[in-house]
């Protein structure tokens, strides 16, 4: 009996050893990717000619639908409001030369999909990112007294990467190749009280791509989850900048150096670095609660 317990420590020792060394691994790739940036500048092209961006009016679609122009692609901006989507188009086309096509879209509706297939037909989509998202309170707030927009949170944050997945994949399956990223948050890595609804829809989208990757890794598509901590855009009240908080552009920029990288990451080392630190804090915290609303208060 003491040498069965003897053993099944050692394996239960081993085996925490292993989850620590994977996570070590995955740290050291984000720190090596983030020097030596290893992607060629014509790796986002060569998905194909087109990338879609929901979200695109502003913050970190905005960045993605900036960057991927002058990485050689031409883009289509999904938002709501048309001013908006009108000015970023001729900023982007004055400044990269790529043509850019516009489809004005409310993803609080679920009756928005035939519409967007019909403006997506005969493109050849080589990079969709699933961008668009709501926080419907800043500031921590119990789930009842939060405002009441629990099927549009569902729409924006949920239905919105099931669906435009699902109208963009079957291509690049037939193409074999394509990128898929998928913008949760940090807050989908911990349960989240005082964000309950926003971090139970990050969580959601960090389960389905990582569930989709494996599904077709083997079928040559990328699919990455990014789930950043805070960045400085119109959603955090514009932040003000700092070593942790980035802004859209700096974190749309760091975070193609880790498109190869995996199935998911933060996007940026700093977030990183504060995921493996949280990580390590939680070991031992047997309900890995990002905070306690005791805490909070
Ligand atoms: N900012 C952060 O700290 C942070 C951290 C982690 C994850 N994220 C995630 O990153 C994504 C982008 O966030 P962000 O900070 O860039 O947000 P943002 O600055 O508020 O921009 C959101 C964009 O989405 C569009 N949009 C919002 N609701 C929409 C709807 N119902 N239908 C169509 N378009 C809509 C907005 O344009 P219109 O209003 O013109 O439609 C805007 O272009 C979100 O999924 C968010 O959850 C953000």
């Amino acid at each position: 009996m003491g040498e069965f317990l003897e053993q099944f420590f050692i394996f239960v020792g081993v085996l925490v050893c292993l989850v620590y060394l994977v996570k070590c691994v995955k740290f050291a790739k984000c720190i090596f990717l983030h020097f030596w940036k290893v992607l060629p500048r014509s790796f986002a092209q060569s998905m194909g000619q087109w990338a879609v961006i929901t979200g695109a009016g502003d913050g970190i679609g905005k960045a993605y639908s900036f960057e991927l122009a002058k990485r050689g692609l031409n883009i289509v901006l999904i938002s709501r409001t048309l001013e908006k989507l009108q000015a970023i188009a001729t900023e982007i086309e004055q400044t990269t030369g790529s043509s850019v096509k516009i489809i004005q879209a409310d993803f609080t509706k679920d009756d928005i999909y035939e519409y967007i297939k019909e403006n997506l037909k005969g493109l050849e989509i080589g990079i969709l990112v699933n961008n668009v998202g709501m926080l419907p309170n800043l500031l921590p707030s119990y789930f009842l007294n939060a405002p009441d927009e629990i099927q549009s949170l569902i729409h924006c944050n949920m239905t919105s990467v099931i669906k435009m997945t699902q109208l963009i994949l079957k291509h690049m399956e037939s193409r074999g190749k394509g990128l898929i990223l998928n913008i949760s948050s940090g807050a989908a890595l911990f349960p989240c009280p005082l964000y309950s609804l926003y971090s139970a829809s990050k969580a959601f989208v960090r389960t389905f791509s990582k569930a989709l990757q494996a599904e077709y890794k083997a079928k040559g598509i990328i699919i990455q989850v990014l789930t950043p901590y805070a960045i400085s855009t119109s959603m955090t009240k514009y932040l003000n900048p700092n070593m942790i908080t980035k802004t859209a552009n700096e974190f749309v920029k760091e975070s193609m150096n880790y498109i190869t990288a995996g199935d998911e990451n933060c996007g940026c080392l700093a977030h990183e670095i504060l995921v493996t630190y949280n990580f390590l804090l939680s070991w031992n915290n047997e309900d890995r609660c990002a905070a306690s609303p005791s805490r909070l208060n």
